[in-house]
């Protein structure tokens, strides 16, 4: 069997203080260690072999950090970087996406209220600065029969993270916390600060569901109403974004008429 890696043994660990918060359902262990693969592989694992939810795994890097789409997710020190465990029995696994919205709508809400950021989001799982991508969320899902299993919801954060990490191509479209406040961040209290929202918005979506949420979400989306192209496996669709979907696609009008997008690249035509 693989040796795993060792935690960080919790006693002196700045970040246990999230405990101080009321969360119960989205956090109930944390586990955090100086280097993963990838803390959403770490969690899937934990999730396969029976783990309940409330597991929450932070990496202070990662070595194959996972994108959506299987893209490499860039993980250099001074990031945040962690997943957690969900055991979702209310959701279909045709409406995992409304997860990722739930979680676009903590994290923005975050930025917007502890440090004054005008955050937005961009469909399906970017939260942007500007135009800038600053955080970005990945739910995958376990699937027994026709019912979810357990969800892993990862998020990674540019905080103090140095943007000459980036290649050149991806240098344009990036920024961090400590790129727009002009000042370094506290991790472990903008850990704190997201496990609360994350708690927040994970309830609303169990107790109440997605209408209460997605006024929030369409409130912090940064393309409503414009103009959008939308890169899929099919090919691309160009049109206006108008709306999100009860199940978290996105609604478009295109010349030839309305189209229903489940997953795709959003841009903006130049
Ligand atoms: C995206 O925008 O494409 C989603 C990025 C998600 C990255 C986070 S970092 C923590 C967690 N572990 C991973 O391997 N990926 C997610």
């Amino acid at each position: 069997m693989a040796k795993q890696p060792a935690s960080i043994e919790p006693h002196d660990d700045p970040f246990q203080h999230v405990f101080s918060n009321a969360a119960h359902i989205v956090l109930k262990r944390l586990e955090h260690f100086r280097v993963l693969a990838s803390t959403n592989a770490f969690v899937k694992a934990r999730g396969e072999a029976g783990e309940d939810e409330g597991l929450v795994v932070l990496a202070d890097t990662q070595t194959t950090g996972v994108g959506r789409l299987s893209r490499f997710w860039r993980s250099p020190l001074g990031g945040l970087y962690f997943s957690f465990l969900l055991r979702p029995s209310m959701l279909a696994p045709s409406e995992i996406q409304l997860i990722t919205l739930a979680a676009g709508v903590a994290v923005a809400k975050v930025l917007q209220q502890a440090y004054g950021l005008k955050a937005s989001l961009k469909w399906p799982n970017d939260v942007l600065l500007g135009e800038l991508k600053v955080a970005g969320i990945l739910a995958e899902q376990s699937l027994k029969g026709s019912e979810v299993e357990f969800t892993v919801v990862g998020i990674g954060v540019n905080v103090n993270t140095p943007l000459d990490e980036f290649p050149e191509d991806l240098k344009s479209k990036v920024s961090s916390l400590q790129e727009a406040l002009k000042r370094s961040i506290d991790l472990p209290r903008l850990f704190g600060y997201l496990i609360g929202q994350l708690e927040y918005w994970y309830l609303r979506l169990r107790d109440k569901g997605f209408p209460a949420i997605a006024p929030h979400w369409r409130k912090l989306c940064n393309h409503l109403g414009r103009s959008v192209t939308i890169s899929t496996p099919e090919g691309v669709v160009q049109g206006i974004a108008k709306d999100i979907a009860p199940d978290g696609s996105l609604i478009i009008s295109s010349p030839t008429g309305k189209q229903i997008l489940w997953s795709g690249d959003l841009d903006y035509p130049s």
